[in-house]
């Protein structure tokens, strides 16, 4: 009988630097594709999937994600008066109900393993889900629900991968592909940031995870690694030796919204998602791709 995911961890304590002078002020988690910000995606990914309480690893200049999950009430009263329900029910819908939130620091970024050690006390002794909010899933069902359905059969630690260009294959965490189908087969192996000749596969580990609390120690035990950061797949390597990683190939597509490419991508797709605006966005991308490209055949 596997114990039920009900704790999402959101590290969000990054400096960010590669959307400079963007994130000087602003947490990178606050972009927006279209009008909602990065994080209001990854958690409404974690609520669908059955999370009942959300934890922020944050840092300095994030107190904005914390105020983005509360309400605004002079806001409401001003909707309210302007009889804008639409609205109002859209910002309620968003919102975590009182309680299922909670907010730690990491004083200092020395790492996405350190960033998710830095929420142990308030996970506990229970297996998390733990989603890196600049990785933008588009997929039905969501990724974490996708990697619940697998976890609730398996149980152990599940991993989101999706295949990349072997030529990109040096930037990402990297797993080995053991027996099983696409939606649930054995991890052989993992490996951060490997050379394309040590690279295992071409799966990448793409900001997903359902991981076993036993994390928590070795992360309090591990030393730093690539780019001089305490790595999450460093001490998940160390937590396989004697638990088991089920890889969870999802359907769908993911955007890292950390680069400029990935966010510039994912707000012209997840635009066109939208009903009500994609016959206009539609128009006018029509028109700059014409006068970009000075070729007509590319969008007739
Ligand atoms: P990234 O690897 O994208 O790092 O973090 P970053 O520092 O935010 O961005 P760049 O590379 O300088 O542009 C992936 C996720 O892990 C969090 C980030 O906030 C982001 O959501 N993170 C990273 C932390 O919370 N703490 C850290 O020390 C590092």
């Amino acid at each position: 009988m596997t114990k039920k995911v009900r704790t999402a961890v959101f590290p969000v304590a990054g400096l960010g630097t590669r959307f400079l002078p963007a994130t000087k002020a602003m947490p990178k988690e606050m972009l927006p594709v279209v009008d909602r910000p990065l994080i209001q995606y990854a958690v409404d990914e974690a609520r669908e999937a059955g999370i009942e309480h959300f934890v922020f690893v944050t840092g300095r200049n994030k107190g904005v994600i914390e105020d983005h999950f509360d309400r605004q009430v002079e806001l409401e009263i001003t909707l309210h008066q302007r009889q804008k329900n639409d609205m109002l029910q859209m910002l309620s819908e968003g919102l975590p109900k009182p309680g299922q939130t909670s907010f730690t620091r990491q004083q200092e970024p020395l790492g996405l393993g350190h960033a998710v050690w830095c929420a142990r006390d308030i996970v506990g002794n229970e297996p998390f889900a733990l989603l890196l909010p600049d990785m933008l899933m588009r997929s039905k069902p969501g990724v974490l629900s996708q990697m619940i359905d697998s976890y609730n059969e398996r149980g152990g630690n599940v991993i989101a991968v999706e295949e990349v260009d072997p030529k990109e294959i040096s930037s990402y965490g990297v797993v080995g592909r053991g027996k099983g189908e696409d939606n649930a087969f054995d991890i052989t192996e993992m490996i951060e940031k490997p050379s394309v000749e040590k690279a295992p596969s071409n799966l990448i580990i793409s900001g997903r995870y359902i991981l076993q609390p036993e994390i928590f120690d070795l992360l309090s035990k591990q030393s730093k690694g690539a780019g001089g950061e305490i790595q999450i797949t460093d001490a998940m390597v160390k937590l396989m030796e004697h638990d088991r990683f089920t890889g969870v190939k999802y359907d769908g597509h993911s955007f890292d919204c950390g680069s400029k490419v990935g966010f510039l991508t994912a707000n012209v797709v997840f635009a066109m998602d939208r009903e009500d605006i994609a016959e206009e966005f539609k128009s006018e991308l029509r028109k700059v791709v014409k006068e970009l490209f000075n070729d007509v055949s590319i969008v007739d």
